[in-house]
Formats: C-alpha cells, sequence, structure tokens
C-alpha cells in the first residue's frame, strides 16, 4: 500500500458536492493511498453547532501543515438560513480561509482531448490568479446631489493631504478606493510561487498609461518581487511579461495558453469567468489556494451544485462531474508527496488523473460534459457509474506498475 505518513487536512462540504466528496474518498483514493487526514467537518450544520469555530481550525491547521483539500460549502444567505435552520448567515468559509492563509486563488480548468475549448488557439490551461482584496471590492462611494467640490484627503499625524477628485457643477457620482502594498506584494509572491510550482510564465497586466499612480504601484511592486526571485525564475525558464491590460486581453485570446495570468481583483473577477466558459464546463475548473509562505489548499471551483442534490434527496438519477474534485485531491496529493519526496505517492495521482482523463476520451461521460464532446456521445454517464469506469481504468493502470 502507498504510504503519505505526514498530515493533509481535509474540509467536508454541503450537498451534492459532499455526495461526490464521499464517493471519490470511498471508491478512488482510500482503497490505493493510506493518507493521514485531519479531517474537519465543514458542513453547514456543523459549521452551525460550532459557531464557525470549525472553519478557523480548519485553516490553521492547514497553516501547520501546508495542504489541504476542500469539498464545496454553502455560503449562507437569508433562504439558507431558514433552509437549514441556522443560527445567523455565517460567513464564506472561502473568505476565512483566504483572509487567515493571506493567499491568492489561482483557477485552472482540466484539459480533454475531445472537449475542445470554444477558442480554437488554446491548447493549454490559461490559469488566473486574482489578487483577492481591496479595488472596487472595498469601495467607498456617494451620490453627488448638486455642483459642490469632492476631494481626497490623506491625514497622518506629520500631514494632510489633498487632491480635487472633480468640481461638479450638476449632480454626479464619486468613489474612492485603496489598495495596501504588503496586500500587492503577497499577491506577487503567490503568484510566483504559484508559477515555480507549475512551471508556467507569468503575465500581468494592469492600466499603468491612465492610473500611473495606483496602477503603476502594482506594476512596480510585482517587477520588484520579480527581480528578487529572477534567479529562481531563470533556472525554471520561466518568464515575465508585464503588459497594459488590453493588450493582456488580446494575447491571451491569440495563444496558446499555458500560462499564469495574474490579475488585479476586478479584472480577475470578471476575466475568470471568461476563462471558465471558454474551457467548457465548471466541472472541469479546478482552484488553489496558495499562501505567500507556501502553502497550498485545494478545491473545485464550482459550488455544492444543489439542484442535482434535491434530485438525488428524491431518489432520482444524477449526473454530476466530480472532475475537478478528484483533481483536487490528486492536487493535494502531489503537493505533500513532492514536499515529502515520496515518488510512488506522487505517481499514483498523476495515474489517476490520468485515468479520469482517458475515461471522458473514451466517451464516457456526465451530462455537462456531452453539449461539448467531440463526437457527442449517445448518452451520457450517472455519477456513480462514472466513477466507477474511472475505477475500473485505475484498477487496470495500477496492475500494471
Ligand atoms: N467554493 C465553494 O465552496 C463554493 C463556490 C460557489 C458556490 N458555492 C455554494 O454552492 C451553492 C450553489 O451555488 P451555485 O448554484 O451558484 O453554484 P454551483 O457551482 O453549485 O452551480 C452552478 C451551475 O453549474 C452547474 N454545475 C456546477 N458544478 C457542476 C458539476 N460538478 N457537475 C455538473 N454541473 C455542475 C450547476 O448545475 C449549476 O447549474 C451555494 O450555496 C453557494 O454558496 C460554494
Amino acid at each position: 500500500m502507498i504510504r503519505l505518513t505526514n498530515p493533509i487536512v481535509e474540509m467536508d462540504g454541503d450537498e451534492m458536492a459532499r455526495i461526490i466528496w464521499g464517493l471519490i474518498k470511498e471508491r478512488l483514493i482510500f482503497p490505493y493511498i493510506e493518507l493521514n487526514i485531519r479531517y474537519f467537518d465543514l458542513g453547514i450544520k456543523n459549521r452551525d453547532i460550532t459557531e464557525d469555530m470549525v472553519t478557523l481550525e480548519a485553516a490553521q491547521a492547514i497553516k501547520e501543515c501546508g495542504v489541504g483539500v476542500k469539498c464545496a460549502t454553502i455560503t449562507p444567505n437569508a433562504m439558507r438560513v431558514k433552509e437549514y435552520n441556522l443560527k445567523k448567515e455565517w460567513k464564506s468559509p472561502n473568505a476565512t480561509i483566504r483572509e487567515i492563509l493571506d493567499g491568492t486563488v489561482f483557477r485552472k480548468p482540466v484539459l480533454v482531448r475531445n472537449i475542445p475549448p470554444l477558442v480554437r488557439r488554446w491548447k493549454k490551461p490559461i490559469i488566473v490568479g486574482r489578487h483577492a482584496y481591496g479595488d472596487i471590492y472595498k469601495s467607498v462611494e456617494m451620490k453627488v446631489p448638486s455642483s459642490g467640490v469632492a476631494e481626497l484627503r490623506f491625514i497622518s499625524q506629520e500631514r494632510i493631504e489633498t487632491e480635487v477628485i472633480h468640481r461638479f457643477h450638476a449632480p454626479g457620482i464619486v468613489m474612492a478606493i485603496h489598495n495596501i502594498d504588503d496586500s500587492i506584494r503577497n499577491f506577487a509572491r503567490s503568484c510566483i510561487n504559484y508559477a515555480l510550482d507549475e512551471g508556467v510564465d507569468i503575465w500581468f497586466g494592469a492600466k499603468d498609461t491612465i492610473s500611473k499612480i495606483y496602477h503603476g504601484r502594482f506594476r512596480d511592486i510585482f517587477s520588484e518581487e520579480i527581480q528578487l526571485r529572477e534567479k529562481d525564475l531563470r533556472e525554471r525558464g520561466i518568464n515575465y511579461r508585464y503588459m497594459l491590460i488590453d493588450d493582456a486581453v488580446a494575447q491571451v485570446m491569440k495563444s496558446e495558453g499555458g500560462m499564469l495570468w495574474a490579475c488585479m481583483n476586478y479584472d480577475g473577477d470578471v476575466m475568470s469567468d471568461m476563462i471558465a466558459s471558454g474551457f467548457g464546463s465548471l466541472g472541469l475548473m479546478t482552484s488553489v489556494l496558495v499562501s505567500p509562505d507556501g502553502k497550498f489548499e485545494y478545491e473545485a471551483a464550482h459550488g455544492t451544485v444543489t439542484r442535482h442534490y434535491y434530485e438525488y434527496l428524491k431518489g432520482n438519477p444524477t449526473s454530476t462531474n466530480p472532475v475537478a474534485s478528484i483533481f483536487a485531491w490528486t492536487g493535494a496529493i502531489k503537493k505533500r508527496a513532492e514536499i515529502d519526496k515520496v515518488e510512488d505517492a506522487k505517481r499514483f495521482a498523476l495515474t489517476l488523473e490520468d485515468v479520469t482523463l482517458k475515461t471522458i476520451e473514451s466517451g464516457i461521460m456526465t451530462k455537462d460534459l456531452v453539449d461539448f464532446a467531440e463526437p457527442r456521445p449517445d448518452r451520457f454517464a450517472l455519477t456513480e457509474e462514472f466513477i466507477d469506469a474511472i475505477k475500473l481504468r485505475l484498477e487496470n493502470a495500477l496492475k500494471e506498475w
């Protein structure tokens, strides 16, 4: 039996995502590899019972162990509070964990040969890294009711600085945004760690021709951090490109992919959805949170797939895509194996990824993929049927070791 002795933090989740999570563990992981799991139940009921302490403990555990894997979880709103009879609208676990690790989220699509990207030139994954602090997400804004002056003012013990934003002669609107050097620096460091890990080039785009101070600061901090790691990057053959954001968008469309696209907060919000739909289903989109000091938390980018869960509860068959969750597990196993230098565990994870792709390439796939597949299969596989088809191929592949 393959064994990884150092711990991996597992965070269980909700609804249909939790059902496929259980099936993946029971059928594709635990029979073949012995893991030292530190388990945290982040299911909504347990978060409610523990007053969300379980999320804080899980984040702390990732800090200690360095590697975590997380199932999708419900972020409660008023409707969910009623549905699950919760004490309150608990905060999104992802936001809590991201704050504690001070990490950046990278989204990477899984590419399958018979599911071609909508953009014909894309051959390799385009990974989007989104800075997740500040800008319009922490803005202060105002309606201007009449003529008057809007000012930007900074006050400290030493000085007061004032800039006129606009002299209004009629009603309008005004907004102030901010960012923090340390946060930008941590973002750049996480991007560099990720690029070194994956062996991909880094592209960064901003609008520093227009925003010379704000966007210019992002450009400068990024380039300082790149300079600091210049030797590591050169040894891995990784290039850094800074572009205007409009040029970056055009270059991404024309490229073959295979790069990390580091985006400011708003750009990342918009572009990650464009890239995700360009590559097919949410069920193929993986996500990893990387902290500036090199801690990794893997997950699927999709949510708990609520609609499928309601069908499941009625006893109806479902066809939920488990690929991104499988890749979350293989990502965590590969990372643990790499840190601990356990070759056969890494090989196991790569084998599981390979047989998952081969299963789809053989024409067996879940419903969400059928419309994108070339050729289109006659039928789609049900959730368990698909996982069992992967298991069969996994057993055959492991026999050949
Ligand atoms: N990372 C996370 O934990 C995370 C992310 C997003 C949403 N959520 C939570 O998930 C719940 C549902 O949210 P939502 O409906 O907006 O997002 P969702 O990702 O669950 O579903 C969005 C759409 O994509 C489809 N889809 C997603 N994953 C799929 C898969 N693996 N196979 C087949 N189809 C798939 C769904 O059927 C649905 O039509 C909410 O409570 C939300 O808070 C959690």
